[in-house]
């Protein structure tokens, strides 16, 4: 069967781009030879054995069937252990759901709050998902781009300026992806206030609060008394765990009620054996964790070091998680335009900046999950790019 005799698809799918990740990925794959791959947003490491181990003996145990629409006890009570551990964030273990990711956290999450008609207010540049996850709730997603020159801090007059009466909700992320910017809390408490004056939710993607380098890892719910804040997490980056697809959302029991409603339509509920792998992650030993994060913290320092010794390279210090957003701006063309280049002549593949939402255009994400060595190799091969244009 060909694809011209299938009948039409819907107007969501023909709406929705595909991801500058996704779109560099591919190009990548095409074009094949020894790339640097700096374009991939997950940790190179694989999962601690410990974890595997847990895994496999929940499995052989018959841990291998379905679970309640929030996950199992054992795993909910250890997000909430975790999270008053590493976040000092409070949550009872009855707030919690488990899910497929942190990407079905935040796409129940918005799936409960959000619909046709009202808009979600996004401060960018953003991952590129929550776009495609607005979408997909029919809501409307409103951007407001956040500037270099304030290394992308989080500007609480525009964003409370668009929060109005057919505002469902605020999405924050911190730290971010792709700027690496960890808010304060002042700010964001603000957002949340005048959120909760429009009777509208934030929603609070930590699922880097663990690779926050400079600060204490605390969660920026973790001083909020209000009941229209929902937090997200992952076992994804923290652990190395992106393939065993778990995550969570906490929060008031609105949101939890409308999530636990949903997720039989969605996954029902994550795998049960990554559900067991996740309590072993969470509240096993967590020296491998802590080895990643002294390995991502020592190529955060290295990749801080060239950017600001290659001329006319600049970004904001990268606080946490594992990107450097670099100004590419002095480059002839747009950030797609540098990135096919640096890609293609020089064998470097990032993401352009354009990709994350109004505010990205003029830089490139780098990511350093990637050794130490390959970085360096990237890191000549871009200085090489430099060089060759300033001439
Ligand atoms: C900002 C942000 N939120 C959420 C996610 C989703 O993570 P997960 O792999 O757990 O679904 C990602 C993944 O890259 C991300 O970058």
């Amino acid at each position: 069967m060909t694809a011209s005799e299938s009948p039409s698809l819907s107007e969501r799918v023909t709406s929705i781009e595909p991801t500058p990740i996704r779109t560099m990925y591919n190009l990548a794959e095409e074009q094949g030879g020894d790339l640097v791959r700096l374009e991939i947003g997950e940790p190179d490491f694989d999962t601690p054995e410990h974890i595997i181990d847990a895994a496999m003996e929940a499995a052989h145990r018959g841990g291998t069937h379905y679970t309640s629409n929030a996950g199992i006890p054992a795993l909910r009570e250890a997000i909430a252990e975790k999270s008053a551990r590493d976040h000092d964030l409070a949550i009872d273990p009855e707030d919690v759901v488990a899910t497929a990711g942190g990407t079905e956290a935040l796409l129940l999450a918005l799936l409960s709050v959000a619909g046709r008609g009202e808009e979600v207010v996004v401060p960018t540049p953003a991952w590129p998902q929550y776009r495609m996850q607005i979408k997909l709730t029919d809501a409307t997603p409103v951007e407001i781009p956040h500037s270099a020159t304030d290394d992308f801090a989080l500007d609480v007059d525009r964003v409370i300026d668009a929060i109005g009466d057919r505002t469902a909700c605020v999405i924050l992320n911190s730290p971010s992806n792709p700027t690496s910017q960890v808010y304060d809390p002042e700010p964001v408490a603000a957002v949340v206030e005048a959120a909760a004056k429009h009777d509208a939710y934030v929603i609070l993607d930590e699922v880097y609060a663990s690779l926050a380098f400079d600060g204490d890892g605390r969660s920026l719910a973790a001083d909020l008394d209000a009941n229209n804040v929902v937090h997200v997490n992952a076992c994804s980056k923290q652990y190395a765990m992106t393939g065993w697809r778990l995550g969570w959302l906490a929060g008031p029991e609105s949101v939890v009620n409308g999530a636990m409603k949903l997720h039989p339509g969605t996954s029902t509920c994550p795998s049960s054996v990554s559900q067991h792998a996740a309590v072993e992650a969470l509240v096993g030993p967590q020296d491998a964790a802590k080895e990643m994060y002294r390995a991502f913290e020592e190529r955060r320092d290295y990749v801080r070091d060239r950017v600001a010794e290659i001329p006319t390279l600049s970004c904001p210090d990268p606080e946490g998680g594992f990107y450097a957003f670099v100004d590419v701006s002095a480059f002839d063309g747009s950030s797609f335009d540098v990135a096919k280049r640096l890609c293609r002549e020089y064998g470097v593949v990032t993401v352009p900046g354009e990709g994350f939402g109004a505010g990205g255009e003029g830089h490139l994400r780098l990511s350093f999950a990637n050794s130490l060595d390959r970085l360096e190799l990237g890191f000549d091969r871009i200085e090489a790019m430099v060089r060759d244009e300033r001439e």
